[in-house]
């Protein structure tokens, strides 16, 4: 048996409670909608960085030659760099974050970030600042380190099964 068609279009008549939800529910949206860019632009929270193609196994080159020049000492297995000012670079892999950078407080660095293999999950903590790190683009952060302390370096993105004990650490020196 066919159905047999509405007697009225679904929504007319609209009444007035309908029609002041609706209208309270769309400023809303448009309200959360506007909070985007100006968050963007007004909020602390997000950090512009720039992201560049990068061939993994020339980041990797890249990140060798820097830890080359600028190694002061070594730490567990990890090599530990002091830089001047400048780039600075920092490679992540299963399951690490190579070189353990010494930084100076004050001083403005580009850092470059990349993968060699799979993606990974830059968390920098206490701070809490959260980046994808992705196979092939090398992710530039422009970073003045405020004040003097030892940063942790945590994979916030599942990598494989040595996911967990991939931490790494930034040094902040006065
Ligand atoms: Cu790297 Cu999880």
């Amino acid at each position: 048996m066919a159905l047999s068609p509405p007697e009225r279009i679904w929504w007319k008549p609209l009444n007035r409670a309908e029609r002041l939800w609706v209208s309270v529910a769309a400023i809303f949206l448009l309200a959360l909608f506007a909070t985007m860019p100006l968050w963007h632009v007004f909020g602390k929270q997000h950090t512009p960085g720039e992201s560049y193609r990068v061939d993994p196994a020339s980041f990797r080159e890249t990140t060798s030659a820097f830890i080359n020049s600028y190694q002061v000492r070594t730490e567990g297995t990890l090599p530990v760099v002091r830089p001047p000012e400048g780039d600075v670079y920092l490679m992540a892999y299963r399951f690490a974050w190579s070189p353990i950078l010494e930084l100076q407080a004050g001083k403005t660095y580009r850092l470059h970030i990349s993968s060699t293999d799979v993606n990974h999950g830059f968390s920098l903590q206490p701070v809490n600042m959260n980046f994808q790190v992705v196979p092939g683009y090398d992710l530039v952060l422009t970073i003045t380190p405020p004040q003097p302390g030892v940063y942790t370096l945590i994979c916030n993105q599942y990598c494989g099964l040595g996911h967990q004990l991939m931490s790494g650490k930034i040094i902040v020196r006065g």
